[in-house]
């Protein structure tokens, strides 16, 4: 007898590309269709049917997108959310006045912002650390310290935090170790194996890649209190992802494995030609042997080290907003992890409080051909001059 599917112990490539090879039983179609019901009918007896009450709680199609999120995560249950940022405020959520939170002083900008609104109107309290620091995160923790949050690697200045030392750090202390593994997702590393407690991505990047949705997604390695409230958060806030981009996103994903290894040789090709530039004071990317995070990055990136790398004008400011305004292939646009390469003056999106240095672009690669990417900057470099 043939084995199904789920008995043949399929690489993560071939589940993504399959979405578990899901399959219309009544019809056969490869490509399962969208749920987009906001109620579900009970049975006779007045019971569920399958688990589905209304379209705030959960969703057929959402609940497909999440099955293959946790089979790529290893999770014992994955939550997707409308963007990365709701899923973030739920998980925040469930933290009380009085607890201590730890976080990296570079990180996704907008996480920093609620939480530092969370720390003035709630009385959640706050330690930043450096990550450059070996003994920063150490010395940050306390007593009530309850979550340990860091991104890896960091947004934009691409540093490389230790996963699986951090979660030592954090367990000892008896707090949970959440993982931004955005820019590095499952494809490249296992961050629940690593030993965190939850990894969490902002689905409008790598997972979906056509920058045709936002969407988040926060996978645990355990079931348990914290799930529960979790998921209590996002049907109350009403942040649960809707069928048509859960559909968008299982499509997205079927290629995940492609694009990313695409992106993370073309970013590494850019990186390298761009590395000793006369106008470019550095290259910030993990998979250059010269970045100081390349090593731990190696060892915890094992599939490739992304698209996402920064470059530091010699030029300054000027010079880093005119490549940006003079580039023709790259779109000067925020966000990443899509198709299409994007660039951006990071500074002025994240605004006056940035600790972004202003020499700094970053870099998106997507999936063109990168002599066009390579060409396009260097145009924009010549012309900035
Ligand atoms: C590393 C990282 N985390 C979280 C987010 C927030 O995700 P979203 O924009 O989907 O709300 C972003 C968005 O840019 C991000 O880059």
């Amino acid at each position: 007898m043939s084995k199904s599917p789920s008995q043949l112990n399929l690489a993560p490539a071939t589940r993504a590309a399959q979405a578990l090879h899901a399959m219309d039983s009544r019809t056969g179609a490869v490509v399962p269709g969208i749920e987009l019901a906001s109620t579900f009918a009970r049975d006779e007896d007045y019971e569920l049917r399958d688990g589905y009450v209304y379209g705030r709680n959960d969703n057929p199609t959402t609940r497909q997108a999440e099955a293959v999120i946790a089979s790529l995560d290893g999770s014992a249950a994955s939550l997707l959310f409308g963007s990365g940022m709701s899923g973030f405020v739920a998980l925040f959520e469930t933290l009380d006045s009085g607890d201590h939170v730890v976080l990296p002083q570079i990180m996704y900008h907008g996480g920093l912002e609620w939480v530092r609104r969370l720390e003035a109107k709630r009385g959640l309290q706050v330690t930043l650390f450096d990550a450059s620091d070996p003994d920063g995160l150490q010395n940050a923790m306390r007593a009530n310290t309850k979550l340990v949050w860091i991104e890896s690697p960091t947004n934009p200045s691409w540093d490389v935090i230790d996963v699986a030392a951090t979660a030592e750090i954090a367990h000892t202390h008896g707090a949970l170790l959440a993982v931004d593994c955005t820019v590095s997702p499952p494809v490249t590393m296992d961050t629940l194996a690593l030993g965190a407690d939850i990894a969490f991505q902002s689905a409008t990047k790598y997972l979906n890649g056509h920058s045709d949705i936002t969407g988040g997604v926060i996978s645990f390695a355990a079931e348990g209190p914290l799930l529960d409230e979790v998921i209590l958060m996002r049907t109350l806030q009403g942040s649960l992802m809707k069928a048509f981009d859960a559909w968008l996103l299982i499509r997205g994903m079927r290629t995940l494995y492609l694009r990313f290894e695409r992106a993370s040789q073309s970013a590494l090709a850019i990186a390298s030609h761009f590395e000793n530039h006369a106008d470019v004071e550095a290259v910030l990317y993990p998979g250059l042997a010269t970045h100081p995070g390349h090593d731990i990055a190696a060892r915890q990136m094992k599939h490739g080290f992304g698209g996402m790398l920064s470059v530091l004008m010699k030029g300054g400011e000027a010079a880093a907003r005119d490549v940006a305004r003079y580039t023709q292939v790259f779109f000067p646009a925020t966000s990443l992890g899509g198709v299409e390469s994007l660039i951006e003056h990071r500074k002025t999106v994240e605004g006056p409080q940035s600790l972004v240095a202003p020499n700094l672009l970053r870099l998106s690669v997507g999936i063109e051909d990168v002599r066009d990417l390579i060409a396009d900057l260097e145009q924009a470099i010549e012309r900035a001059g």
